[in-house]
């Protein structure tokens, strides 16, 4: 990612961050309307789960910069993801769902330039956590 576009991606967030219980919503809704089987992976309370879906991503995107330092941490993540039984194929649904849920609440400012970068944080988070499950299944 460049400058630019963290730069974007930060920007368009804070946007949501002042509704991010009501995204966290539309963004489950949209999850389980593309792939209904997600449902039974979610064993607790949706609105706690919102909750800490959007301060994690809060997290990362405020450290777009100098991910070095929250690496560890997305990387427990990505291995707390495996055992839960996510799978690498399955950030992709996630990103469509949550992709869509910023257009929904954006409107025109999510522009293509917008959308690219954050295919490209997305892309880089989740490459993040993938990695280190199967690091751990290596490792296994
Ligand atoms: C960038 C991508 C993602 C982020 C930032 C994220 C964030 C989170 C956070 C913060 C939690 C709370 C529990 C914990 O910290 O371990 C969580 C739980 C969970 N996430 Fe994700 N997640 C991501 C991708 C995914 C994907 C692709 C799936 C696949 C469907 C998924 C499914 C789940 C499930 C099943 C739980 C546990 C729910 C429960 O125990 O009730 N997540 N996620």
């Amino acid at each position: 990612m460049n400058t630019q576009q963290i730069e974007l991606v930060q920007a368009s967030f804070e946007k949501v961050r002042p509704i991010a219980d009501q995204a966290a919503e539309s963004f489950y809704q949209r999850l389980f309307e593309i792939a209904p089987h997600y449902r039974s992976l979610f064993k607790h309370d949706m609105k706690k789960q919102g909750a800490m879906l959007m301060s994690t991503l809060g997290l990362a995107v405020g450290s777009l910069k100098n991910l070095e330092k929250i690496l560890p941490a997305v990387q427990a993540l990505g291995r707390r993801h495996a055992e839960y039984g996510v799978t690498a194929e399955d950030y992709q649904p996630v990103a469509e769902a949550f992709l869509w849920t910023l257009e929904h609440y954006l409107g025109e400012a999510f522009t293509p330039d917008l959308k690219e970068a954050w295919v490209a944080a997305y892309t880089t988070l989740a490459g993040a956590m993938i990695e280190s499950a199967e690091t751990e299944a290596i490792l296994i």
